[in-house]
Parts: structure tokens; C-alpha cells; sequence
């Protein structure tokens, strides 16, 4: 993953007033793409916003694998903190209203793929759901590569796998490739589906922040600003997705 600021901005496209009402077939195909937008309503920080996660914080000491060479005490304070903030919070309307979504379509015609590292999506009862940058609720081991649940508490710190590895939350840091088998769902779905809502995302995280320009679906933008690839979206919707969101799925799927 990397960040990459876009050059100069088109105009913002339209938001939806004026255009015409579209309703999403069951039988279609649709694939949203959310970031931390979507969890600010639960009361989770975004990154990139004045007070957000790397406003606050260097993401170069916390988020790349030398930084968990360097420290991994360090960047294990960090997670655990993140680990609490998740478990307090709790899925919000926008949430509930993409598995409403879901729900609504044809079985195999509904993807979601989260940059989310909080498990909010998997609470609120979505099921087609990939973690593109993996899961701050999962442990992985640095040297065998098990996957755990993640804990509350470990008996020695940095925790340690049985197998003697350092454990590390299986999150995807800077400088560090996708999930190819991920990736490739991923890019499957773009090639076809329909509908690509885009949710809360700031649009400047790579390769991710690409997947606009690599459909001819339908593109909506959901956020409370406009993304730095606002110009891939026929349509950008600004407003808090917890209130636009439902509004949106309730018009498109009437549900
Ligand atoms: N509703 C909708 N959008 C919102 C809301 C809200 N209530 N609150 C904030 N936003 C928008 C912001 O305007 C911003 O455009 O969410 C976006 C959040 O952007 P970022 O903080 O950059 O988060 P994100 O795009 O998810 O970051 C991508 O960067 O560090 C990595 O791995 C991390 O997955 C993350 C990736």
C-alpha cells in the first residue's frame, strides 16, 4: 500500500439532486469499497482529517514493517489502544443500511471490500466482505504466518506465537503488498460489475485509490468531502454517510 496525492482536481461532479432516480436490479452486480469514513459515526478516528490517526500520529513509526522491526513495543501500544477504541464502538446506520443492501441482491451479487482494519462491517452482519487491508482484530506470526484471534492481554509483551515468532496485528502497512488472492477478487469485480459505491475514502491510498478509473460501472461517492479521485465518479454525494447512505440504498433498492 501507498499514498499518492493526486495532481490538480476536476470540477466535482453533480451530487444526486437533478438526476434521474435509478433503481438497482437484484440480479445486477454491486461492489462497494468503504474507508474510515464509515466508522466515524461509531466514534472511530479517521487518518488523514485535522485530529485523525496520522494528524496525531507518524505512521512511519507505527505502521510500516521497520517500524516493527525497530520497535515492535512500540507499535503493539499503538494497536492494542486501536483494539479498545474498536471494541467500545458499535456499527452505525451506515453500516446497517449496506447490509440491507446486501440483502437485498441476488446471492453472489454483492461485494464489499473494506480498508477498514476495524471488524464494525462483520458486527453488523455483512457476509460478502473482503478486508483489503486486513484485520486490526487478527494477530498474525511474523515468522510461521498462523493467524489468530486477537487478545485482550498477552503474557509476555511483544506477544510471542507458540512456534517462538514476534506476533504483529495482520493489518497491511505502508510498503507492504495486498492479499494477491484479495487483489484479484477485487479486480475481477470491477471488470463487472454494475454499481461501484464508494464510501468514506479519502481516495489517496494506493492501489485501492485506482479502482475507479478500472470500471464502467456506475460510480458513486459517498463522503463528507470530495475525494482526491473525485474525477473517476459520475456522481459525489457530500454528507455524512450514516444519514446519505441509507437515504441512497432506501432510494436505489427501495428496502
Ligand atoms: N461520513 C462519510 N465520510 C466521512 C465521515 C462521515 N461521517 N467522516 C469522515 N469522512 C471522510 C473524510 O472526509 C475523508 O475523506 O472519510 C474520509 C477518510 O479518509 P482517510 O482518513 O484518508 O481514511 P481512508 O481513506 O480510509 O484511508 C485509507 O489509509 O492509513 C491507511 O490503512 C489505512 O485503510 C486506511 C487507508
Amino acid at each position: 500500500m501507498h499514498v499518492k496525492a493526486f495532481g490538480g482536481r476536476n470540477s466535482l461532479p453533480s451530487a444526486f439532486a437533478g438526476i434521474k432516480r435509478m433503481f438497482i436490479d437484484r440480479n445486477s452486480k454491486v461492489m462497494v469499497l468503504t474507508g474510515a469514513g464509515i466508522s466515524a459515526e461509531s466514534g472511530l478516528k479517521t487518518f488523514r482529517e485535522p485530529g485523525g490517526m496520522w494528524d496525531t500520529y507518524d505512521w512511519r513509526e507505527l505502521a510500516t514493517p521497520a517500524a516493527f522491526e525497530k520497535s515492535p513495543e512500540k507499535v503493539w501500544e499503538f494497536y492494542m489502544e486501536r483494539r479498545r477504541q474498536i471494541r467500545d464502538a458499535q456499527p452505525n446506520e451506515a453500516h446497517k443500511a449496506l447490509v440491507r443492501l446486501e440483502k437485498h441482491m441476488n446471492p453472489g451479487r454483492f461485494l464489499l471490500v473494506s480498508q477498514n482494519v476495524d471488524d464494525l462491517h462483520e458486527r453488523a452482519g455483512q457476509k460478502n466482505i473482503i478486508k483489503i487491508h486486513g484485520s486490526a482484530m487478527r494477530d498474525i506470526c511474523a515468522s510461521c504466518g498462523s493467524v489468530l484471534d486477537s487478545a485482550d492481554s498477552y503474557n509476555e509483551f511483544p506477544p510471542r506465537h507458540a512456534c517462538g515468532g514476534l506476533l504483529r496485528p495482520d493489518v497491511v502497512w505502508f510498503g507492504e503488498p495486498l492479499n494477491s488472492r484479495d487483489l484479484k477478487t477485487a479486480m475481477d469485480w470491477l471488470l463487472s460489475c454494475d454499481y461501484f459505491i464508494v464510501i468514506g475514502t479519502s481516495g489517496n491510498v494506493f492501489p485501492v485509490a485506482q479502482f475507479v478509473y478500472q470500471t464502467e460501472a456506475t460510480k458513486i461517492y459517498i463522503g463528507l468531502e470530495e475525494p482526491e479521485n473525485s474525477r473517476g465518479f459520475q456522481q459525489v454525494k457530500l454528507g455524512k454517510a450514516g444519514i446519505v447512505l441509507p437515504e441512497l440504498i432506501e432510494e436505489l433498492c427501495e428496502v
